[in-house]
């Protein structure tokens, strides 16, 4: 970033991209039934999730940027992961300071009964069929059974996988679980595979917006997804970190100059290209946060910072 446009940004660094594809080379052997042993799969999954926590928490974690936008076929690794870290983030600050190792550990591996569903029930674009929803809400029981029966396998670690389809209003699976039923560290566990997997879709849905995604969490509040920590995961979720380069609806391009404390959907931008594509060649910002901008969107991420 050498342009004076981007002079004072300094983007905070996601995850490092290696980490991505370790994620995906853990779950390529768990689906290729390389891991046999419990202990294992504990052990392989216990060093790269303290890898990451070492480094979500080597920074602010009052704020948590999460890994860029996902190719298709990596969906489940960025998915893991970006649940990992909010997950880590959220338990540090919602009572679990001391347990967010076992609840990173049963967020990396959340969704790894996935890799047991049919790929073409995951693809299909069509209503599904009742036996083939079972299939997909079989995957909560199947990732705890590849958990295994190593007895370091912790609690916190179990109840993420268990519970992170459970709702409050009953409405989830596989139990139908209310609100008072579910562990908190299951009530985050919903609200970070929501978001992701809002932000991150999948080939039956197009893709949203983060900020759109945040208002559809904040509308659950209070009804599927816990209250409180739907509050607490608005203050720590940063949609468009600083150095993320965007779309604007009026066809503009900028980059996330500044975070919004109180709005963090609505950040401070620097103008790069006007409306018709012509580079600005001083710095200009915009602060949609200003109710003189209410009407300018962020309608596309171009790339994170
Ligand atoms: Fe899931």
């Amino acid at each position: 970033m050498e342009d004076p446009i981007f002079l004072g940004i300094e983007p905070k660094e996601p995850v490092p991209a290696q980490m991505k594809g370790r994620v995906m080379s853990l779950l390529r052997r768990i689906a290729q039934k390389e891991i046999g042993r419990s202990d294992q799969l504990y052990d392989l999954t216990y060093d790269l999730v303290k890898e990451i926590e070492e480094h979500v928490f080597s920074g602010d974690t009052s704020a948590v940027n999460i890994v860029d936008l996902a190719a298709q076929e990596e969906y489940l690794a960025v998915h893991s992961l970006n649940v990992t870290i909010m997950s880590l983030v959220m338990a540090y600050h919602n009572g679990f300071p001391n347990r967010v190792l076992e609840v990173g550990m049963g967020a990396m591996l959340h969704d790894v009964g996935m890799l047991f569903v049919d790929k073409s029930i995951l693809q299909k674009e069509d209503p599904l069929e009742d036996e083939e929803r079972q299939q997909i809400q079989s995957h909560v029981d199947a990732g705890l059974r590849i958990l295994g029966g190593s007895p370091s396998w912790n609690a916190f670690s179990k109840v993420f996988i268990l519970q992170h389809h459970e709702r409050c209003d009953g409405s989830g699976y596989p139990r139908g679980f209310v609100c008072k039923d579910i562990h908190p560290v299951g009530r985050i566990a919903a609200i970070a595979d929501t978001y992701s997997s809002l932000v991150y879709s999948r080939s039956f849905r197009k893709q949203m917006m983060p900020h759109q995604a945040i208002e559809i969490i904040m509308g659950m509040a209070g009804f599927e997804l816990d209250f409180e920590l739907v509050q607490s995961f608005c203050q720590l979720v940063v949609p468009y970190p600083v150095g993320t380069l965007v779309r604007l609806n009026n066809q503009m391009t900028a980059v996330v100059a500044a975070i919004n404390k109180k709005v963090k959907t609505r950040p401070v931008l620097r103008l790069l290209t006007g409306p018709d594509g012509s580079a600005y060649n001083q710095i200009i910002e915009l602060d949609l946060s200003d109710t003189k901008n209410q009407t300018i969107i962020i309608e596309e991420v171009i790339s994170e910072g």
